[in-house]
C-alpha cells in the first residue's frame, strides 16, 4: 500500500442519464436513481479512501457526466493534457477541469479544438513497462496520440477499439501492478491484439470473458495489489487472487447505465513514469483524390479502407465539382499507428486511385540480389494502369497485371518500368518498394454505372431468362463491333461447353471470326475430340443424351488417338480429326493454349504441363485482347482474370454465382457476370449474332 496515491473524484449531485452518447445510455435516459447513485458513489469513495487520498472537483449543474473524472484529462508527472470531448454534450466540462488542474499547479496542454481526445479514459500507463497505451476509434482521434508522445515525453502504443460497447480504452483494458493486464481481446482489432501480445508476456495477460466485460470488470481501480471493481465473476476473482491481487467489489449499477464504473469515476492525479525517450510510431500522410468522387462512391471506399485498415483520417479539403460532369478534388490526411499499417493502407489507397500529396517523392527502389526474390515491402501491382515517379518524371508501367512487382531498368533510351511476376525478377533489376511515388488511374466516371450493370444481370442469384437475353444482346453487339474493327476476343472455356452441347455454337463463333485465341485445359480438348471421334462427351451420347456402354473409356481412346498423331494439328492434317472446337481452331489459325492440371488424363500432347510456361502462354494469348469471354471454367477464368489488366472487358458465364462474383470482386469495372447454363448462353449468343448478320449455320 502507498499513501502517495491521489485520486480525483466528482460527487454525483447532478448525475443523470440525460442523453445517449454510447450504447449503454440507449434505453436508460432518465432511468437512473440519483439516491442510489449517491449511495454507490459514496461507498466507492469510502473504499478508495483506505488506499488513496481523494481530491474533489466541484460538480456543475448541466454537466451530468462530470462525475466521470477519468475523462478530465491525462496526467503524467506535473503535466496534463486536457480532454477535448468528442460529443458536444460533454464539451462544457472542459473549462471546469482546466481550472481545477491549473489551480493545482499542473502545466496544462490544450489540443487543437478539432482533435478529440478523452483523457485517461483513452490513455493508460502500463504498470510494467514505461509506455502509454492509448485508445482510438470512437472518442479519441489517432492524431492526438502524437501530441501525447511529444508533450508527456513517453512512448505511446496506439490500440484501435472496434466494439461500440467498449468505446473508451478503460472500459476493456486495465493495466495492473507488476505488468499484469486485464483486458477483453474482442474489443480490439487484430493489429492491436498483436501489439498487446508482443508487449505483455502471455503469463501476465488476463483475457476476461464477455460476461465480465459487460459488467465492466476492466473498468477497475488498481492500487498496488488491490483491485476495486463493480463486479467480477468467481473465476476472475480466483485468477486475480492467484496472482496476488485482492478484489473489492462495490456495486456501481447506476453508473453502468451511463457506460461507466469504478475507473471512469476516478482520475489518478499522481501518475509518474521513469523518463524514457519519447517515441511515437504514428505516421501521417496526405493523399489527393480526383474524379467523380461522390457519384462513384470512391470517397466512402477510401475512408472505409483507412478505418478498416487500422488508421484514421481527417478530410482537409473537399472541392465538389459545380456541374454534374465536373470532377471533385479531395485532400485527406491519413494517420496510422506505425509504418507497417501505413504501408498497407497506402497500398490499398493507391489501388483506389489516391495520389500521395508529397509530390516530390520518387518511387523507392530496391535492387534484386537473388533472382526471383525481392524485399518484403515490394509494391504488389493491380489491374489498373499505373505510373511511378523516377527522377521527378511519371513513367507508365508496362505489361500491367495484378499480383506482380514493378521492375525498373535504366536503358540508354530511358527508364523502363514493367510489371513482372516475382519469379521472373532478375539480379540487378530494381523493384519498387513501399507506396511512395506510385499512382494508379481509376476511371471513376464509369465506376457506378458499371457496378450497377454488373450486378443487375446477376440478380439475386440465377439471372432470369429475359435478363440473360438482354445481356446476350449486348455481348453479341460488342463481339460484332470488335470483329469488324479488327479487334481481339479471347475465349476461356471448360469442358462443360462440350457436355452442354455448346460446342456447335462455339465452332460457329470460331468459323465466323469472332474468336482470336482459345484458352483452356486438357479437358475441353479431350471431350471435344471425344465428341468429334465418337459422338460422346464423357461417355454420354450427345444426340440422344444417354450413356453409351463402355463410354467412360471414350475420352481415353481420344487421347490415345491424338497421341498417336503427335498433336492436335497433326490429327487435323492427317484427316483423323474432322470437326469440333479444336479442329476449327487449327483450321482457322486460332492459337490455343491448354494448361495442364493434376486432374488431367493423358495428357494430350498439346497440353502444357509446365505450369510456369502455361501461364506465360496464356499471358501471350490475351495480350491486346479487347474482350475475354469466360465460359464455365472456374480454374482458368480466375487464372486469366488475375493476369488481365483493367480496360479489357470480361464476360464470365457460369452456373455458380460464387464464380461470377469472384471474377467481379477483382474490382474490374468492366466485368459482366452472367449466371446461366453455358450451352444455353452460347445458343442465344449465336442466334443473336445471326440476327445481326443474317447468316447462321450450325454444323
Ligand atoms: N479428363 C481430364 O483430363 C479432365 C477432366 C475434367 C477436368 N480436367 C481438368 O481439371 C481442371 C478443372 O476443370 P474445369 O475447368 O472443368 O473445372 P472448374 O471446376 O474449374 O470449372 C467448372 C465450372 O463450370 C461451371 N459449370 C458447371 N456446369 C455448368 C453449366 N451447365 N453452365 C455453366 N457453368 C457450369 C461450374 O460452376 C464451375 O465453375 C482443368 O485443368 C481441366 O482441364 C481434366
Amino acid at each position: 500500500m502507498t499513501d502517495t496515491v491521489r485520486i480525483l473524484m466528482c460527487a454525483p449531485h447532478h448525475y443523470e442519464v440525460d442523453y445517449a452518447i454510447n450504447p449503454w445510455m440507449e434505453g436508460n435516459i432518465h432511468r437512473s436513481s440519483r439516491d442510489r447513485a449517491e449511495a454507490e458513489w459514496n461507498q466507492l469513495y469510502q473504499v478508495l479512501q483506505t488506499y488513496a487520498q481523494i481530491e474533489l472537483v466541484e460538480p456543475q449543474p448541466g454537466w451530468p457526466d462530470m462525475v466521470f473524472t477519468a475523462n478530465a484529462g491525462l496526467i503524467l508527472g506535473d503535466t496534463v493534457v486536457l480532454s477535448r470531448f468528442f460529443h458536444p454534450e460533454r464539451q462544457g466540462e472542459e473549462p471546469y477541469f482546466q481550472q481545477w488542474f491549473e489551480a493545482q499547479g499542473y502545466k496544462v496542454h490544450l489540443l487543437p479544438k478539432s482533435l478529440p481526445f478523452e483523457g485517461a479514459g483513452d490513455a493508460l500507463m502500463d504498470r510494467g513497462g514505461q509506455w502509454l497505451w492509448a485508445g482510438y476509434g470512437f472518442r479519441s482521434e489517432l492524431d492526438s496520440h502524437a501530441y501525447l508522445a511529444d508533450w508527456l515525453d513517453v512512448e505511446v502504443l496506439s490500440l484501435r477499439l472496434v466494439d461500440r460497447r467498449f468505446y473508451h480504452l478503460d472500459t476493456c483494458f486495465c493495466p495492473l501492478t507488476d505488468g499484469y493486464l486485464l483486458y477483453y481481446p474482442p474489443a480490439f482489432d487484430t493489429y492491436s491484439n498483436r501489439l498487446i501480445e508482443l508487449r505483455v508476456p502471455a503469463e501476465k495477460r488476463m483475457a476476461i470473458s464477455e460476461a465480465d466485460a459487460v459488467t465492466f470488470a476492466c473498468n477497475s481501480v488498481n492500487i498496488d495489489r488491490v483491485v476495486v471493481v463493480n463486479k467480477a465473476s468467481d473465476s476472475l476473482k480466483k485468477s486475480l487472487s492467484e496472482r496476488g491481487f485482492s478484489v473489492i467489489e462495490t456495486p456501481l449499477t447506476e453508473f453502468l447505465k451511463a457506460g461507466g464504473a469504478a475507473k471512469c469515476l476516478t482520475l489518478k492525479v499522481t501518475e509518474t513514469h521513469h523518463q524514457s525517450p519519447q517515441l511515437s510510431t504514428i505516421q501521417s500522410r496526405v493523399i489527393q483524390l480526383e474524379g467523380h468522387l461522390l457519384d462513384s462512391g470512391l470517397v466512402n471506399r477510401v475512408l472505409d479502407t483507412i478505418v478498416s485498415g487500422g488508421g484514421s483520417f481527417q478530410v482537409l479539403n473537399f472541392n465538389l465539382g459545380a456541374q454534374r460532369l465536373d470532377t471533385s478534388v479531395a485532400e485527406v490526411k491519413v494517420s496510422a499507428p506505425d509504418g507497417v499499417v501505413m504501408a498497407d493502407i497506402m497500398g490499398q489507397l493507391i489501388d483506389l486511385g489516391a495520389v500521395s500529396s508529397e509530390v516530390s517523392s520518387d518511387a523507392k527502389l530496391a535492387a534484386v540480389t537473388q533472382a526471383g526474390v525481392t524485399e518484403d515491402d515490394f509494391y504488389a501491382t493491380t489491374i489498373y494502369p499505373t505510373e511511378i515517379s523516377v527522377a521527378g518524371q511519371w513513367i507508365e508501367v508496362q505489361a500491367q497485371r495484378m499480383d506482380g512487382a514493378i521492375a525498373v531498368t535504366h536503358t540508354p533510351t530511358g527508364t523502363v518500368a514493367r510489371c513482372k511476376l516475382l519469379r521472373d525478377l532478375q539480379v540487378g533489376e530494381l523493384v519498387v518498394i513501399g507506396s511512395e511515388g506510385i499512382r494508379t488511374k481509376r476511371n471513376t466516371t464509369t465506376l457506378k454505372k458499371a457496378t450497377t450493370e454488373e450486378f443487375s444481370f446477376m440478380g439475386a442469384g440465377v439471372s432470369s431468362e429475359r435478363r440473360v437475353e438482354l445481356v446476350v444482346e449486348q455481348i453479341a453487339w460488342e463481339l460484332r463491333q470488335i470483329r469488324d474493327r479488327g479487334g481481339k476476343v479471347a475465349v476461356v472455356a471448360g469442358p462443360v461447353v462440350i457436355h452442354t452441347g455448346g460446342s456447335k455454337h462455339l465452332n460457329q463463333l470460331i468459323r465466323e471470326g469472332y474468336v482470336h485465341a482459345l484458352l483452356g485445359g486438357n479437358a475441353i480438348a479431350v471431350h471435344d475430340i471425344e465428341q468429334s471421334l465418337m459422338g460422346t462427351s464423357l461417355g454420354v451420347d450427345m444426340q440422344r443424351g444417354v450413356s453409351v456402354h463402355g463410354g467412360h473409356r471414350h475420352h481415353l481412346k481420344a487421347i490415345n488417338t491424338i497421341r498417336r498423331c503427335g498433336s492436335i494439328a497433326n490429327a487435323v492434317e492427317q484427316g483423323v480429326l474432322r470437326s469440333g472446337v479444336m479442329y476449327e481452331c487449327v483450321k482457322h489459325n486460332v492459337p490455343f493454349s491448354l494448361a495442364g492440371s493434376i486432374r488431367d488424363d493423358g495428357p494430350l500432347p498439346d497440353t502444357q504441363m509446365d505450369l510456369v510456361e502455361a501461364q506465360a502462354e496464356y499471358a501471350r494469348l490475351i495480350e491486346g485482347a479487347d474482350l475475354i469471354l469466360m465460359l464455365s471454367s472456374m480454374l482458368h477464368s480466375i487464372g486469366v482474370g488475375n493476369m488481365t489488366p483493367a480496360g479489357v472487358k470480361m464476360v464470365c458465364i457460369d452456373i455458380n454465382p460464387a464464380v461470377v462474383t469472384k471474377l467481379s470482386d477483382r474490382g474490374s469495372i468492366e466485368s459482366i457476370g452472367v449466371v446461366t447454363d453455358v450451352g444455353l448462353f452460347l445458343s442465344l449468343l449465336v442466334q443473336q449474332l445471326n440476327k445481326l448478320t443474317g447468316t447462321y449455320r450450325v454444323s
